[in-house]
This record gives structure tokens, sequence and C-alpha cells, in this order.
């Protein structure tokens, strides 16, 4: 990506400084602290502890917890996984075992960020303030709430269970807030109507910033074998949390809708993969951002590409820091109702590139406007009149650049 030393990818969340905006989300790749450091070594700039909890000892993970979602009819010998469902539960280490860790950590990595998530039910604040009192004496930089795991923990009072009701999200804040000094962060559930009231009202009894967000409510597929919902623990299954590259769509859209109703720092989370996802989150809003499926799939070293390839894009853009950046394409968000109705934009195909696949001619036909024609010679042809500007023959075509939209000939 060429020089970019002129770039500062520093970012201050809520007065911590991160020396750049990528953080690993409250995960497998954060399991041990162990493994917290060895991210740090890599170029991560901060982790979420995997969630901790009062009494670890009551944690039992079912094997296997993990299914993905690929496609119907990939190649064989290949694989791309669009989303990942877990059913894991949060951790199973005892938590003396982890204030050691962030002890260390610190000690080894002062100017890395640890930030430990921590969880309880909402009965009292007792727990809660315990917790997050602990993580802060043995030197974490944050507090991140985990109220919203949408699986296992709800059952218990806890996770999604409190995330879904505002009223017990605020009032867990607000014991949390009031415990410790350090900023605490409030992780956001995609399984509500309307997360930016959530977020707002967690705001209100005092999160100093919003972590977005945490797994979709999901049951992956069934086997067509033995019958089994996935993944399938000697059976049988339950419902999980989707994560990876198929939930992006919903956390921009829930980190759009949290900075509008919000003005404190938003943590992204949800799909982020490469450096072009990571752009997305902090044009709509997020400085820091949270990754956790791409580094179980691909490991620690997509750092590097979401590094650079971060300073690149800003480059080319002329933002010189993050917070030039951050939320740069909420103004372009408007009501649906205020869009332009007044220009309109057929499709123009390239018969130069085009590969005669007919996905653009079937789709148009069974499930558009029947404006393309196609010849015996398989050139495909727009009867302007009849396209209505959908795009859909440019969301199915293969070849991309074959087919744009554009104004009538
Ligand atoms: C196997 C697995 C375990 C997870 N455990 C936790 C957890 O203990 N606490 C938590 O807050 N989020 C947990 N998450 C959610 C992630 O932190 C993150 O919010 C979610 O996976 C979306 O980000 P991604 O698409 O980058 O994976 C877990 C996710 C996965 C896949």
């Amino acid at each position: 990506m060429g020089n970019q030393e002129d770039i500062d990818l520093s970012v201050d969340f809520c007065g911590v400084t991160f020396l750049n905006p990528f953080v690993l989300a409250s995960a497998p790749p954060t399991t041990t602290g162990g493994m917290i450091g060895r991210a740090f070594k890599a170029g991560w700039a901060g982790a979420v502890t995997k969630t901790l909890l009062i009494n670890a000892s009551t944690i039992t993970n079912v094997t296997p917890r993990l299914a993905s979602l690929g496609f119907k009819g990939q190649a064989p010998g290949s694989k791309v996984n669009y989303a990942l469902e877990n059913i894991e539960l949060v951790t199973d280490r005892d938590l003396s075992l982890w204030l050691k860790e962030i002890e260390d950590l610190k000690k080894k990595f002062p100017d890395h960020i640890v930030i430990a998530s921590i969880m309880d039910d909402a009965s009292e604040p007792k727990g809660w303030q315990r917790l997050a009192k602990q993580c802060e004496e043995a030197g974490a930089d944050m507090i991140e709430l985990n109220m919203s795991c949408p699986h296992g923990m709800p059952e218990r009072g806890m996770g999604s269970a409190i995330g879904q009701d505002i009223d017990l999200a605020a009032r867990v804040t607000g014991w949390v807030a009031e415990a410790v000094d350090i900023p605490v962060m409030a992780k956001m559930t995609p399984n509500v109507t309307d997360v930016g009231l959530v977020a707002k009202a967690c705001v209100d009894a005092g999160a100093d910033a919003i972590s977005a967000t945490n797994t979709v409510a999901s049951i992956i597929g069934v086997d067509l074998e033995t019958l089994s919902p996935l993944p399938s623990v000697s059976g049988y299954s339950a419902h999980g949390g989707l994560s990876g590259p198929a939930i992006k769509p919903i956390a921009l859209k829930a980190v759009a809708s949290i900075a509008e109703a919000t003005d404190v720092p938003i943590s992204g989370i949800g799909g982020i993969t490469a450096w072009e996802d990571a752009a997305e989150f902090i044009l709509l809003g997020a400085s820091t951002l949270q990754v956790c499926t791409a580094v179980m799939m691909h490991g620690y070293s997509i750092i590097d590409n979401l590094v650079e390839g971060l300073a690149g894009f800003m480059k080319k853009k002329g933002f010189t820091t993050i917070s030039d950046m951050v939320g740069v394409s909420l103004e372009k968000l408007i009501p649906l109702g205020e869009l332009d109705t007044k220009t309109r934009l057929v499709a123009h195909i390239d018969n130069t590139t085009c590969t005669q696949c007919d996905a653009c001619f079937i789709s148009c036909r069974d499930g558009g406007y029947q404006a393309i024609t196609r010849g015996s010679d398989k050139v495909y042809k727009v009867t302007e009149k009849l396209c209505s500007g959908c795009s859909l023959c440019m969301q199915v075509c293969p070849v991309s650049g074959c087919i744009t939209m554009g104004p009538k000939s």
C-alpha cells in the first residue's frame, strides 16, 4: 500500500488511547491471557476478554458448538463461509486466573488495551460491581457489559435477557458505572426492535461507550439425514448466535442507529474481515472495531491487511486521522421518502465482457420486468422503455462491470 507514515491510526476512545482501531472481540481468540499477548505482538491494539463470570464452574460447553453457512453447489475442495453459528457459553476459566492474567498482560503490554467483559444477572448490583471492581484493580483499561449473548445465558437471566429489556439494561449499566472509575461500554444485542433506544438508555444511565453488536439469534440449518437442527449435539440442538460476513449489514445498521441516537464513542462489531469492512463501520460512526469470526477463520495475522489497507484508504481519501473519518457517511443516510425519484437509470450490458451465462436474462424475465432479450447469437439487449431500473441484472451478473446502470441512451 506504499508509505502511509503521515496517517495516524491511533484512537482516543472515551479517554483511552488505542494504537490503532483494531480490537479482538470477546470470543475464542481471547480465551486466555497468553492468546491475547500473542495477538498484541501481532499488531492488535486491544482485546476484550472472553466474558467473565463470578462462578465459572457453572459453565460446561457442549461439543460440537459451531456450524457454518456456505452456499449450495460450491466447487469440491473450496469452502467459503458467510456465517458461523455458535452455541458456546461464556468463559469456563476461573475468575482468579483471569484477574492474574489481566495484571500480567498490563505489565507486559502497558500500551495495549485490555477490556474486561463481564456478565451477571440483573437481580442485584453485587455481582456486577464486584466483577467490575476486581477487573479494574487488576489493571483492566475498560469494562464491557455483556448484556447481549443470545443463547444459553438468557435462560439464566443473563446476556440478551438484560439487553432486550431497556430498564434492565439501564439499571445494570448504572450499577457498574457507579462502581468503577474506568470507562464502561455496554455491548448491544441486534435482537431488539430499536437498538438506538437501548443504547441511549444505557448512555443516560452512565455508559461511556457502546459496542455493537453481539451475534444475531439464529438456527443455521437442519441436517436432512438425521433431521437434527445444527450444530447437532448427540442428535439435538439449540438456537444460537450468528456471526461473520452475513451479519455485517445488520451490524452496520445498528452502528448507524446508535450514532444517530447517542453521542458516545462506538465500537463496531459484526462480520469485519478485511479493511474495507472496517472503513465502512468507521464511516457510519464507529471509532474502534472488534473482530472475532475472521480471526477464528484466518488467524491473528489478518491485522496486517486491516492496518495497511485502512491506512492506504485514508491516504487516498485525504483523511489523516481516524476521527476525521468517523461518521462521515451518516449525512448521506436520509429517509427513503427524501431520495431522488427524478433520475431514472436503466441497465446497460457490455456484450464484449459478457460470458453469456443467461443469469441476467432469466432474472429479468422471472423476477423483473422482461426488459432483457437474448438474440439467437446470445447477444443480450435491454429494451429501455421496459427496464424499470431495479438493477437485479447487475446483482446477478458474475462479471464485474459487465452490467452497469446509467441514463437512457
Ligand atoms: C464462538 C463464539 C463465542 C463468543 N463468545 C462471546 C462471549 O463470551 N462474550 C461476548 O460478548 N461475545 C461473544 N461472542 C460474540 C463476538 O464477540 C462478536 O460480537 C460476534 O461474533 C460478531 O462479530 P464477528 O462477526 O466479527 O464474529 C462470541 C462469538 C463466537 C463466534
